[in-house]
């Protein structure tokens, strides 16, 4: 089975002055080894179906399931666990933590596993290496450009290397050309086991995944099925 994530009639509504259906009974299967991404007009559920994805947020109804095993949302240690293993999240503003260099951004979620702190920095420094920014490894947040967080944030959510990578809006604060440097990483991460879903308003990035989807009417609506 090439299923990494299914989704079993998963719906969200939020409940404000109104409530709002946010996603409306979503069955979807994402493969590993495919790189998808999501588009859709603003408040159409995106972040909210990624949220949902990566245990941050619960459905109101339905079921998750990773690698074949429903996930319990009232179990949060385990799924705390779960993210830390196997998922990596990028969001839109990179939140990296101002008062550590990018080097330690990048290996403190290997510590948070229980990893030795060596090998840690050691793979931090290779993955540093990877993107071309072992020059600003000893830099702190406020020291790098935009591009240069974000990817210092991709570097992050790869240092455990998960098996499914997630990304909100990656590149949704940054200039077109910087925006490209780092789709190109996102894009060449894709592995024979490895998920890569991504939100994105940019039709041209849009177009560089596998498997087009949008949000529409808070269903997922598969634009095309291109294999590559
Ligand atoms: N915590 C929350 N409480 C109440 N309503 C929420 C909450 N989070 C999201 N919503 C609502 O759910 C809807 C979907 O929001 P979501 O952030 O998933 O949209 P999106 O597709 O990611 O939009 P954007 O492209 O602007 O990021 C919106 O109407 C939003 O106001
Ligand atoms: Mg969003």
């Amino acid at each position: 089975m090439n299923n990494l994530i299914n989704l079993k009639n998963i719906s969200k509504t939020f409940l404000n002055e109104k409530k709002i259906l946010v996603l409306k009974k979503i069955n979807y299967s994402f493969s590993k080894g495919k790189v998808y991404s999501l588009m859709g007009p603003s408040g159409s559920g995106k972040s909210t179906l990624l949220n949902i994805l990566s245990m941050i947020d619960k459905p109101s109804k339905g079921s998750l399931i990773i690698d074949n095993k429903e996930i319990n949302f009232s179990n949060t240690s385990i799924n705390d666990k779960i993210r830390s293993k196997k998922i990596g999240i990028i969001y839109q503003q990179n939140n990296l933590l101002p008062d550590f260099t990018a080097l330690e951004n990048v290996y403190l979620p290997s510590l948070a596993l229980g990893n030795n702190r060596k090998k840690s920095i050691e793979k931090a420094k290779t993955i540093i290496k990877k993107i071309g920014l072992s020059a600003r490894e000893n830099h702190y947040p406020s020291e790098l450009s935009g591009g240069e967080m974000q990817r210092i944030a991709i570097a992050r959510a790869l240092i455990n290397e998960p098996n499914i990578l997630l990304a909100d809006e990656p590149t949704g604060s940054l200039d077109q050309s910087t925006a490209k440097d780092v789709f190109k990483i996102l894009k060449n991460l894709k592995e024979k086991n490895r998920l890569i879903i991504y939100a994105t308003h940019n039709r041209f990035f849009a177009n560089m995944a596998d498997c087009k989807l949008e949000m529409i009417d808070g269903n997922i609506k598969t634009i095309n099925g291109r294999i590559k």
